[in-house]
């Protein structure tokens, strides 16, 4: 085999030419290279000891030129080395069940040379973690990003009575608190997913994303006609911390997107019905349309894990028993918070209006738990468990 370099210098792209010779070349083929570049012999001859093959200079005959025989050093160096499953999730054998931590962060599909340093990531089961419907709900979550800027009417006009503005004030209040614990939940998970996961790792990034631009909308909306927000109680975040504090991923993600994302749902749209004003009404209204993805998503995964696993069940019961016993002492949903809810509700302070909110709250309360019901019975749970379960569900919501 032959390559003209010409007056191209191995340094200045000549390389390509000469390694593409050499990827070609047969076992024991010699190559000889011919070219006029200045040090070309130089840095040829060093090229060829880093990379184990033999180089001669020949300046004997009529135009001096480098012949090389390839050895096998180059092509040892990706011996042993392994695909990492497939791109494509679909592809036969494409998601491993156990990736090895040694994949690291390779994208999967790639060839990744042996000797690559171990990553410590500790979820590594593909059972504990995926779902095949994460590449949709990601598309599908990217597609629906929006902007607070432009689609929320923030310069609306309106002027609401002190104490409904005050109500709407705790309740933006109270929503945030929440969705820090929506982002912090799975913000925790990503860094612990092994990458080989990638389309659930992307899932999860969007919905901390998601939730972050939430705490942004309520707080804001919070802002608009106040210089403080409201107030946070120890047995709210009592309720939080044990979100926070579940160290196992499909337990967290049951207990935090399942009920209570699934319960705030029920919430969202409660406020975006009776809200005041028309911004209060746009962020519950986009806010909750995000969070239906969320709920998909736990709920995917749950259930491709229940399948194959439904001795998860009892487990994912057991979880429910155990926060519910651990929070059985503290004053569940802040009293301000409900009367919040039952103001903005009632809209006056009329008996019959009040009255009215008070009915419309009880209603809100019997749909939460009907959403709760149906879920867990979608989830593999018998409809009496389901119905004990969803009532031990945390008084604060999430
Ligand atoms: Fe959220
Ligand atoms: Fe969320």
């Amino acid at each position: 085999m032959r390559v003209e370099l010409g007056e191209l210098g191995f340094d200045e792209g000549g390389s390509l030419l000469v390694k593409r010779c050499v990827r070609a070349a047969a076992e024991n083929e010699e190559i000889a290279i011919w070219g006029t570049a200045h040090e070309l012999q130089t840095h040829l001859r060093a090229w060829c000891r880093s990379q184990g093959h033999e180089f001669r200079w020949m300046d004997n005959g009529d135009t001096p030129h480098a012949v090389i025989l390839p050895r096998s050093l180059a092509s040892s160096r990706w011996h042993g080395a392994e695909r990492a499953g497939q791109a494509d999730p679909l592809a036969v054998n494409g998601v491993a069940e156990y990736p090895p931590r040694r994949w690291g962060l390779a994208a999967r599909g790639a060839l990744v040379e042996a000797g690559a340093p171990e990553f410590d990531f500790t979820l590594v089961n593909k059972v504990e973690v995926w779902s095949a419907d994460a590449t949709r709900i990601y598309a599908r979550a990217a597609a629906a990003q929006w902007d607070p800027q432009t689609v929320i009417p923030w310069t609306a006009e309106f002027e609401l009575p002190v104490e409904v503005e005050d109500a709407v004030v705790q309740i933006m209040t109270y929503l945030v608190e929440n969705e820090t614990a929506a982002l912090v939940v799975p913000s925790r998970f990503i860094a612990q997913l092994h990458p080989h996961f990638r389309e659930v790792m992307q899932v999860l990034a969007i919905q901390a994303a998601d939730d972050a631009r939430h705490m942004e909308v309520f707080t804001r909306r919070a802002l608009l006609k106040r210089q403080q927000l409201g107030l946070s109680t120890a047995s709210g975040q009592q309720s939080l911390k044990t979100l926070i504090d579940e160290p196992d991923f499909a337990v967290a993600s049951f207990l935090l997107s399942v009920l209570g994302e699934g319960t705030f749902l029920s919430l969202l749209r409660f406020i975006e019905r009776y809200a005041p004003d028309p911004i209060t009404t746009a962020v519950c209204r986009l806010a909750a349309q995000d969070e239906a993805r969320h709920v998909a998503f736990g709920m995917a995964h749950l259930r491709e894990h229940v399948e194959r696993r439904p001795e998860m069940l009892a487990r994912l019961a057991n979880a429910i028993r155990k926060r519910h016993d651990a929070l059985r002492d503290t004053a569940g949903l802040n009293a301000e918070v409900f009367d919040a809810l039952l103001l903005m509700a009632a809209g006056s302070w009329d008996w019959s209006d009040l009255r009215r909110g008070q009915q419309r709250l009880m209603a809100l309360t019997r749909d939460m738990h009907a959403g709760r019901r149906k879920r867990l019975i979608q989830l593999g749970f018998a409809e009496t468990e389901a119905d004990e379960l969803s009532a031990l569900h945390t008084r604060n919501f999430m």
